[in-house]
């Protein structure tokens, strides 16, 4: 198996040379690959266009699952309104209890998983023991134990597990993976990092699914997973040893009471002091999102605008984390979800200059909140060299979601892959690097004793990476200031 978990075109010529033979492959259409969804919520929605509009020619979603039958629909109808108009086949439908069924029947070759994170491994497992590919979006899963289960059906079946890391993919912090791995900097030795949420965006996850640890994770799997994943992958190592502390202290009871609210509520919808509260969000206000989640509510009775204020929420708002890695460099990462802006601040600094990069985002949250758009959006990339002069470097630009990088991603995945120097595409041993830091920072919260990763699960390999500047190359002297 080669760095890449499975290479699209390497399996179409497998599948089409067992059953045409080697020398009719030049002639013959190759297959298209065969997906299932399982989990049709707002995220699917990018793979269910890139599979039946944007990439269509060579792929094909035979199948959609999810636990809400009117979701099933919701995901349905927007299809039938995306398929181009030589067809495509229709995605058969089925409920979660009839996952295995759906794969006896309709045989896909690779299942993608977009439900909520807790149930990652579940699927996860299941497909590869039905001897499929699978991609799963980010968090590879939510704890050590689960981890381990997605471990063992890896080496069980021979086979790699792709994660959809698409932060990586964002030109610029591509660009600074480009700077640091042609020693611009030397070789990094500690990393500073502050990732702020708003009070709009940072809000939300206070709101969903995202607000219990048991599904979530918490914010230091949820959300920190991509910035994790982002230093593991920038500095081309492993951690090794995890120390943090975290609290929450903004989304709680006791805040709704004194910004002047009577107390916290139920939900936005029936909030009988909706009037006063600017987290107020009007789920019906926006077409999709109504149809998503306010019309299927009579299914599960999932409540997608529960107040931010509840005292059941059990996720920490506030999270500061040191990360020793294997190649000797040190990681301060801080994650805040009521900051005043929205983006982060990252700093490295190495044995030849500093890099500092940043961006300011727009939060956005839909269905008709405030949508809070930063004076402009501020991306900045600056080198500086010990005792030289600052530079700020023109930033690699791109677009479509996610800063640009779900557009590369896609193509990656779902069209036509090229080799990459950066080495983005991700695979469950990534996946593992990332969760397992906070998965280590949430026991942390709990016990406040650092945790060594290598305790958390066995027979972790490492990620394949791209070749970086080592502790053993020549440093120059600073210049004389
Ligand atoms: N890479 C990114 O930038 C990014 C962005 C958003 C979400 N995500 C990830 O995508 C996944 C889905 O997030 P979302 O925002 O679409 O959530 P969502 O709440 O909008 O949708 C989740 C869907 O899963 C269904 N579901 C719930 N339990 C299920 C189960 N046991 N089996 C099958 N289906 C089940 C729900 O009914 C719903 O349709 C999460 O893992 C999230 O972390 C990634």
């Amino acid at each position: 198996m080669t760095d890449l978990t499975f290479d699209r075109r390497a399996m179409l010529k497998t599948a089409g040379a067992a059953a045409v033979g080697l020398s009719a492959i030049a002639t013959a259409a190759a297959p298209r690959r065969k997906y299932v969804i399982v989990g049709m919520g707002s995220r699917s929605r990018m793979y269910l266009t890139a599979i039946t509009k944007t990439y269509q020619d060579g792929n094909e979603l035979v199948a959609i699952c999810d636990t809400n039958p009117g979701r099933l629909e919701t995901a349905a109808k927007f299809v039938a309104a995306n398929l181009s108009k030589d067809g495509g086949v229709k995605p058969k439908k089925y409920l979660a209890a009839d996952f295995d069924r759906m794969i006896k029947e309709t045989k896909p070759d690779c299942v993608i998983v977009t439900c909520p994170d807790a149930y990652h491994d579940d699927y996860i497992v299941r497909a590869l023991d039905a001897g499929c590919d699978c991609i799963t979006e980010k968090p590879l899963t939510t704890t050590p134990e689960k981890a381990q289960r997605i471990a063992d059906a890896c080496k069980r079946n021979n086979r790699h597990v792709r994660v959809l890391f698409n932060y990586r993919y964002s030109p610029p912090r591509t660009q600074v993976k480009d700077l640091l791995m042609n020693g611009v900097i030397g070789d990094v030795l500690s990393v500073d990092f502050q990732w702020l949420l708003n009070t709009l965006h940072g809000a939300d996850y206070f709101r969903r699914w995202h607000s219990q640890k048991a599904i979530s994770g918490g914010l230091m799997i949820h959300k920190s997973t991509h910035h994790f994943d982002l230093v593991n992958w920038w500095l081309g190592s492993e951690p090794e040893v995890v120390q943090a502390y975290g609290k929450r202290e903004y989304y709680t009871p006791k805040m709704a009471q004194r910004m002047g609210l009577k107390s916290h509520h139920e939900r936005c919808h029936t909030c009988p002091e909706k009037d006063k509260c600017t987290f107020f969000l009007d789920i019906t206000a926006d077409k999709n999102f109504k149809e998503l989640y306010f019309d299927n509510e009579k299914h599960d009775g999932y409540f997608r605008d529960q107040c931010v204020f509840r005292p059941e929420i059990d996720i920490e708002d506030t999270m500061n984390v040191i990360v020793k890695y294997r190649m000797g460099a040190t990681l301060s990462y801080s994650l805040n979800a009521m900051n005043a802006w929205e983006g982060y601040n990252i700093a490295f600094n190495g044995t030849k200059g500093r890099i500092e990069h940043s961006i300011v985002e727009g939060g956005a949250v839909s269905a008709g909140a405030t949508n809070y758009q930063a004076d402009q959006d501020r991306e900045r990339i600056r080198v500086i060299p010990l005792r030289g002069k600052p530079q700020d470097l023109e930033v690699w630009t791109g677009t479509g979601g996610h800063g640009g990088g779900d557009t590369v991603m896609l193509n990656e995945v779902f069209g036509k892959a090229e080799p990459d120097k950066y080495k983005r595409a991700a695979d469950e041993r990534s996946g593992f690097y990332s969760i397992l830091i906070g998965a280590a920072a949430n026991r942390c919260f709990e016990t406040g004793a650092a945790v060594k990763i290598s305790d958390l699960v066995t027979g972790l390999t490492s990620p394949v990476v791209a070749p970086m500047p080592t502790r053993d190359d020549p440093v120059p002297m600073p210049l004389r200031s």
